[in-house]
């Protein structure tokens, strides 16, 4: 049983991986799976959230009650989050999204002509810090992908994207993390608390997250 800790309220969670395009077949991208988000998508609508969620290419069904946008790149991403940011309570930002893109993607399939082949890539613009940044801003949570030093990383990263909270989780595990059916986190809110949370199914997660996050915004 889930408490309707957060009905009415708008929640936006970004989530899955990026598909930066090459040419018309090739591009960059992780191994984002987008259960972590759909997870948490699936227990904001449980307790009562107007839910969507913003869906980079994934394999997986929608949550119950849960509206969908399906997108392909960072830019995408980022424009369908600004299309709904004016109405959003609280917006979660679980994709893991290209940090560069290709300064150009090749019209036509680029061929096999030289032994080294070059490709220049410039910054995408980063969503959560864009969202966090607006005058009239949700509570913003964002997701720290580390591999070492976590929360060092992830305490630097919720200051420096003006977060009101950042989950972090070690991503040098494979039981844990990117494509996994569990996760194990730390949650650093930006009035100084930290709590872990041990390793446990994603869908369980989804949950004591939401719940936690319903704390702050109440
Ligand atoms: O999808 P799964 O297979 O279930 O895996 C879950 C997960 C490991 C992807 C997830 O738990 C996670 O850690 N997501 C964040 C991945 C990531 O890209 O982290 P980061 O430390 O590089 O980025 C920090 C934050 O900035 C994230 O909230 C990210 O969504 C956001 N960001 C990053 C770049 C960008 N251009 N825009 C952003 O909004």
């Amino acid at each position: 049983f889930q408490s309707r800790s957060l009905d009415g309220l708008r929640v936006v969670i970004t989530a899955g991986p990026t598909r930066e395009a090459l040419d018309p077949v090739r591009y960059i991208s992780n191994h984002s799976s987008g259960k972590m988000g759909f997870s948490i998508a699936a227990a904001a609508a449980e307790a009562g959230a107007i839910t969507t969620v913003i869906a980079g290419p994934v394999h997986l069904s929608t949550p119950d009650s849960v509206h969908r946008i399906d997108v392909t790149s960072a830019s995408e991403m980022c424009a369908a989050t600004l299309s709904l940011i004016d109405d959003c309570d609280i917006f979660i930002a679980t994709a893991a999204v290209a940090d560069y893109r290709p300064v150009s993607s090749a019209e036509q399939k680029i061929k096999k002509t030289t032994d080294t082949l070059n490709i220049t890539l410039i910054k995408n613009v980063d969503i959560v810090s864009t969202v966090a940044a607006r005058d009239d801003s949700p509570f913003t949570v964002g997701f720290a992908a580390e591999t070492q030093d976590v929360e060092r990383y992830a305490r630097d990263k919720m200051q420096r994207k003006k977060l009101d909270m950042i989950i972090a989780n070690d991503v040098a595990n494979s039981d844990i993390g990117f494509n996994s059916n569990d996760n194990a986190v730390t949650i650093f809110s930006k009035c100084g608390d930290s709590e872990a949370i041990a390793q446990t199914s994603k869908q369980q997660l989804g949950r004591l997250l939401i719940a936690k996050i319903a704390t702050k915004v109440h």
